[in-house]
């Protein structure tokens, strides 16, 4: 910790005197050794033209020399695009990582505007971002007290989606494949988005349906870590536990002062089914609305696509096979068809 503290002073020492020399003489930098940062990788496709950056970028240059790139609270104009061309990868410190988090959550949206970036990279780049961010709202639910922050995960995703044909194939090829609470919460919210554009859903709806899905699994964060990550099957007693998860997000939904009964039905209701045998409350399919509906179907087929240790990842048609014939008393089988549909004709 100590070290840590040494070595973030003598960067901060080093900015200084860079910004000083900077002043004396344009254009330059003060290499600094890379070993002595501890740095984070910047994606600088997200640097878009005339978005200002609140914290410092760092880059290699050819001899692998690490370099202040950009100051704090630079505006990208046309000469930084140029130059970010020559680099092949930025930094951030990771002391600054908030900052950096704070610009992904305000600027992904402008990604779309972006005419040099194919559907397939900015897709790419969203659902890099997102993922970062929403691995940042599991990890500290507290981040909710931030009311926009899971709108602003969702809309540059529904953008991508409404205003485009068949964009469930360009994220079929990027999601993550392997399971982790808050990249299966990100695809549930994905697949939720298509799903919903399929039933012509309109955009308010469309956007509340993301937000429930990405926080469908949110009452895990209530739950030992070790019972969440367990390499296995769980006990019956680790089983019980993990059952309150749709009660304890209920209760996060509500302390962070979520109004949408939608939203919030989504994440209570998500592990009902249709022939009452679900849970928390064994419920009966007339009190089970469409956005529990639509996640219970997404979060199935993310569960049995994804990898765990002690499983490998389903093929997409044999999950949907045996979601067709095992499952259909307790999914919306209505549904199921058209995101059978939705996925055949990617
Ligand atoms: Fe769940
Ligand atoms: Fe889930």
């Amino acid at each position: 910790m100590k070290q840590k503290v040494i070595r973030q002073s003598k960067i901060n020492a080093i900015i200084d005197n860079t910004q000083n020399e900077k002043e004396e003489k344009k254009q330059a930098y003060i290499l600094i050794d890379k070993d002595m940062m501890n740095l984070i990788p910047v994606d600088k496709r997200i640097l878009n033209l005339g978005s200002k950056i609140d914290f410092k970028l760092f880059a290699t240059d050819e001899k692998t020399h690490m370099s202040l790139f950009l100051q704090a609270d630079t505006v990208i104009e046309k000469d930084e695009k140029y130059k970010l061309q020559y680099v092949e990868k930025v930094f951030a410190l990771e002391s600054e990582k908030d900052k950096y988090d704070n610009f992904l959550e305000h600027h992904l949206q402008n990604i779309l505007k972006d005419d040099l970036l194919s559907l397939d990279e900015k897709t790419d780049v969203i659902y890099a971002a997102s993922t970062d961010l929403t691995k940042n709202l599991y990890n500290n639910p507290d981040s909710l007290k931030n009311a926009n922050l899971s709108e602003n995960i969702v809309k540059p995703m529904l953008a991508t989606i409404i205003h485009n044909e068949n964009t469930i194939s360009s994220y079929l090829k990027i999601i993550e494949y392997d399971y982790y609470t808050h990249t299966h919460s990100l695809n549930v919210s994905v697949y939720s988005l298509c799903l919903g554009n399929e039933l012509n859903l309109d955009e308010d709806t469309l956007t509340s349906l993301g937000r429930a899905a990405l926080l469908h699994d949110i009452g895990k964060s209530k739950i030992d870590p070790k019972i969440v990550n367990k390499q296995g099957s769980l006990t019956e007693e680790e089983f019980e536990m993990m059952k309150n998860h749709p009660t304890y997000g209920y209760e996060i939904a509500k302390e962070y002062n979520i109004k949408d009964q939608n939203i919030i039905d989504g994440i209570y209701k998500h592990h009902e089914k249709l022939d009452g045998n679900g849970y928390p409350n064994k419920l009966s399919s007339n009190e089970i609305g469409l956005f529990p509906r639509i996640i219970s179907i997404c979060d199935v087929f993310d569960a049995l696509t994804t990898r765990r240790s002690y499983k490998p990842a389903m093929k997409s048609f044999e999950a949907l096979s045996l979601m067709k014939t095992t499952m259909s008393s307790h999914l919306d089988f209505s549904l199921l068809s058209t995101f059978i549909k939705m996925l055949h004709h990617k």
